[in-house]
């Protein structure tokens, strides 16, 4: 069953007067029922600005300027004000990159979690002192942090564990999608491995729709269902990660990216970065926009852009090499 379903997606920035930076391009993407979806790309290709455009939660300067985005057949594009904050209610949460960000300073866990459950309560609930305590321990321990922790003040913890706070307050409304916007960058490796572990089994456990941002291949390759590669604003691959881990056809860019952070299909590792970087948003792109960066580009991808087109077994490329590859091999995916 579709949870989530963007058509046509289009975000524009206007920060100032005649600026305009087209960050999201025309972006069609379904995310299904419990399904767990990452989203790849370097910095600046518009990660998180899809992530917020799904959730509605772009704020100025960012609007959407075009695009269908239906969660549970609503759209939620046209939605504001109460109805908006209804569809919120138990729809989705953010968790973003520093829980600092996300996370009230001058406020215990306790209150914080105290006053999601509070703004959003439902008819007849009521959530005394002692009922978000009993609450807000459950929400930690499937965090894995101790009760303890309730009556912290961010700054009191560390920055793994503010994290694990953050998602504790994203999971108080048992949103039915979660968006992870790079929630383990800001840690170090250990702590990023195991806070992954946890978001895994939640995501397992709760059953929750879950969209991971990050920038690193690897980790998403290793946590999810599904993979959208974006590069300036467009998605230019989507496909299932163990069709990703194969060696199969891949855009270049998807290729490239692998050799960035260390190949999970690879048994040797060989970091490799990718030469030049990514084009302006404030242009329109009329060719190929990895054209410039592409080892294997031909005269056609300077003059055209490619359609995201299916490539077998779900996946979608948008690159007129792999479609050539396609065609002559009938279809097949792999060249
Ligand atoms: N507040 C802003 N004002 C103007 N332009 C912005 C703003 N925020 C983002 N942009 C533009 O939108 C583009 C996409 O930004 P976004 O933050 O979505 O990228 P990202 O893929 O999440 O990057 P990162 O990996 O660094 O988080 C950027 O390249 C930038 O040009
Ligand atoms: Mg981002």
């Amino acid at each position: 069953m579709v949870l989530l379903e963007a058509k046509g997606v289009n975000v524009v920035y206007q920060p100032g007067r005649g600026e305009r930076i087209w960050a999201v391009r025309d972006v069609d993407i379904s995310l299904n029922e419990g399904e767990f979806v990452g989203v790849v790309g370097e910095s600046g290709c518009g990660k998180s600005t899809l992530g917020f455009a799904l959730t509605q939660m772009l704020q100025p300067p960012a609007f959407l300027e075009s695009g269908v985005i239906e969660f549970r057949g609503v759209d939620i594009a046209g939605l504001s004000g109460e109805e908006l904050r209804q569809q919120r209610r138990r729809g989705f949460a953010v968790v973003l990159q520093s829980g600092m960000n996300a996370l009230n300073p001058v406020r215990t866990i306790q209150h914080q979690i105290g006053d999601v459950l509070r703004a959003h309560k439902k008819e007849g609930e009521n959530w005394s002192k002692g009922a978000v305590h009993e609450r807000g321990a459950e929400l930690l321990k499937m965090v894995g942090l101790d009760a303890g922790s309730l009556s912290r003040f961010p700054h009191e913890l560390s920055g793994g564990m503010r994290q694990r706070a953050a998602i504790a307050l994203a999971l108080a409304l048992e949103p039915e999608l979660i968006v992870f916007d790079e929630p383990t960058t800001a840690l170090d490796v250990i702590v990023q491995a195991a806070l992954m572990e946890t978001i895994k089994e939640l995501q397992r456990s709760r059953g929750f729709t879950a969209l991971l941002i990050s920038h690193d291949m690897s980790v998403v390759l290793d946590a999810t269902d599904r993979v959208i590669v974006m590069y300036a604003g467009r998605i230019v691959e989507d496909q299932a990660s163990e069709q990703m881990l194969r060696t199969g056809l891949h855009h270049p860019y998807t290729e490239a990216l692998f050799h960035c952070y260390a190949d999970p299909r690879a048994d040797e590792v060989v970091l490799q970065d990718i030469p030049g970087s990514p084009p302006d948003l404030s242009m329109p792109d009329l060719a190929c926009a990895f054209a410039p960066r592409c080892t294997i580009a031909v005269d056609g991808c300077w003059r055209e852009r490619p359609l995201l087109a299916e490539v077998g077994g779900g996946g979608r490329i948008a690159c007129l090499r792999r479609r050539f590859a396609t065609e002559e091999k009938g279809g097949g995916l792999h060249i």
